[in-house]
């Protein structure tokens, strides 16, 4: 029996500054137009799946029921994911990834997937909790999720996810996969030389991904991830940049220490600026909570600050989404003074090892992974050697040209007593967010924002 290696990679980047997309007819489909027949269905065992978030929540405006399922799944399984990455990683590091872009790329192995790998992915991406029964649904609705994330609301944001699958050509894929895959998740396939030269099988794709994200990410795939018997390597990009509904002013930067640990400091480059804002301070759980609108209000950045009596790490540990989606729901629009430092992020990492730990394990199986519809000849059985993810997050006071209006008051000259402070001075989470509907499109840790 021959094995086959089968690679896949995420690049990511995020930015903050600007614009096009192209409307899938998925978007407008009913199910029974789409003919989704992935080789096999799952059915979950559970009568009604437990839903984590005991407390029954309205449906937002204008959503399909199954379509909020499946974001409150993916949110689970961001926290789920947060937490398995901050175990294996320093406090003092920073963390930054793209949940809905991990669970899109699993979802298209899921479509050729069987047996218990299928029902692997099923548990871990927390598809089994959306009440629709028949797992080939979920792709539906992931088309859908994804129709509602990246339309465009507002001409100055910017957010686009990009799939492909490359394919070794000497192979024949399964054309109800690929047809499938090009549907829902718009992945067509390109076929590419692995066997004879996957150096440069390798070298296209990074350029592929680096072309997707505007040169933001590159060298995805390390040097030798690829082999001769490379397969197929599936990738998600995932863009975005959007600028402050309320921007801050160059003017009000200054220099300031943030807090690393308690022992180490180092020098950030602090924006400042006065203004409303969606806010809370539940000193129960120790932590203030602030929500930073994009232009066009649809997508939003939500801090999580440790009060000063607490770490990060502690917070990071009792963070559910019933805490999560409780903060959202009970927070206020208020003045708030924001000190906010500039940074940048990268952070890259294989998703193999953490989602093994997870329960994902067949599919990374030589001996036990089961993905007949990938392939039409089943003599080659597959199985997925590595994921990579790699992620980039830009934050500024820039691009909001034309921003609303801002009450931008100067560093130590407001008077405003009812005010209330928040100052990033020391280790923080953030989730960017779509807000009507609660998608987690990027989950991060700032732990080390400082100026090199
Ligand atoms: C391709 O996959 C479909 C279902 O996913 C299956 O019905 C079909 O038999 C497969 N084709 C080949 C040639 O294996
Ligand atoms: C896995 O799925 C395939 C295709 O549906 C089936 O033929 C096979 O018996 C299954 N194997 C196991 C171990 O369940
Ligand atoms: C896949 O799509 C092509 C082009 O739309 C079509 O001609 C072909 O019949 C489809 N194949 C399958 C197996 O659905
Ligand atoms: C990506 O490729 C397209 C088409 O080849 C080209 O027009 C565009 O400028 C490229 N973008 C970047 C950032 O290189």
């Amino acid at each position: 029996m021959r094995l086959s290696r089968f690679v896949w990679t995420l690049g990511l980047l995020l930015s903050l500054l600007s614009t096009s997309l192209a409307v899938k007819d998925i978007c407008n489909a009913k199910p029974k137009d789409v003919p989704l027949e992935p080789m096999c269905v799952y059915r979950s065992p559970d009568e009604e799946p437990v839903n984590a978030d005991a407390e029954p929540e309205k449906i937002p405006e204008n959503t399909n029921p199954r379509v909020w399922e499946l974001s409150k799944a993916n949110s689970r399984f961001a926290l789920s994911l947060f937490k398995q990455l901050a175990k294996g990683k320093p406090d003092e590091s920073n963390i930054f990834m793209s949940p809905i872009s991990i669970s899109t790329a699993f979802a298209m192995t899921k479509l050729g997937a069987c047996n218990d790998t299928l029902k692997e992915i099923m548990n871990v991406f927390e598809f089994d909790t959306i009440k629709e029964k028949t797992s080939d649904q979920v792709h539906f609705f992931f088309a859908k999720l994804n129709c509602r994330l990246y339309r465009k609301k507002d001409k100055t944001t910017e957010l686009i996810s990009a799939n492909r699958l490359f394919g070794e050509r000497s192979l024949s894929f399964n054309e109800t996969y690929q047809n499938i895959s090009e549907l829902v998740y718009g992945a067509k396939l390109m076929p590419l030389n692995f066997k004879e030269n996957p150096e440069l099988s390798r070298v296209t794709i990074n350029d592929w991904i680096a072309n997707k994200t505007e040169n933001r990410i590159l060298d995805t795939l390390p040097k030798d991830s690829l082999g001769h018997s490379t397969m197929l390597v599936l990738v998600n990009t995932i863009y975005f940049k959007g600028q402050w509904k309320s921007k801050f002013n160059k003017e009000n930067v200054f220099k300031a220490d943030f807090h690393v640990s308690k022992s180490k400091t180092c020098p950030v480059s602090m924006m400042y600026q006065e203004t409303k804002f969606r806010y809370g301070r539940f000193t129960e759980d120790k932590v203030q909570v602030l929500e930073l609108p994009y232009r066009g209000d649809d997508i939003t950045m939500v801090l999580i600050l440790p009060l000063k009596d607490t770490t990060l790490p502690e917070v990071e540990e009792k963070l559910d989404m019933k805490k999560l989606t409780g903060w959202l729901h009970t927070m206020k629009e208020t003045s708030v003074a924001v000190q906010l430092p500039r940074f940048r992020i990268e952070d890259s990492f294989s998703l193999k090892e953490n989602l093994q730990a997870m329960g994902l394990k067949d599919l990374f199986s030589a001996k036990d992974a089961s993905l007949p519809g990938i392939l039409e000849d089943e003599t080659n059985p597959l199985y997925i050697s590595e994921a990579y993810h790699k992620a980039f997050l830009e934050v500024n006071e820039e691009g909001s040209e034309a921003a609303a209006v801002t009450a931008v008051v100067a560093v130590g000259r407001s008077f405003n007593v009812n005010r209330e402070v928040f100052v990033a001075n020391r280790p923080f989470l953030l989730f960017i967010r779509e807000a009507t509907i609660n998608t987690m499109v990027f989950t991060g840790r700032v732990a080390d924002p400082c100026e090199r």
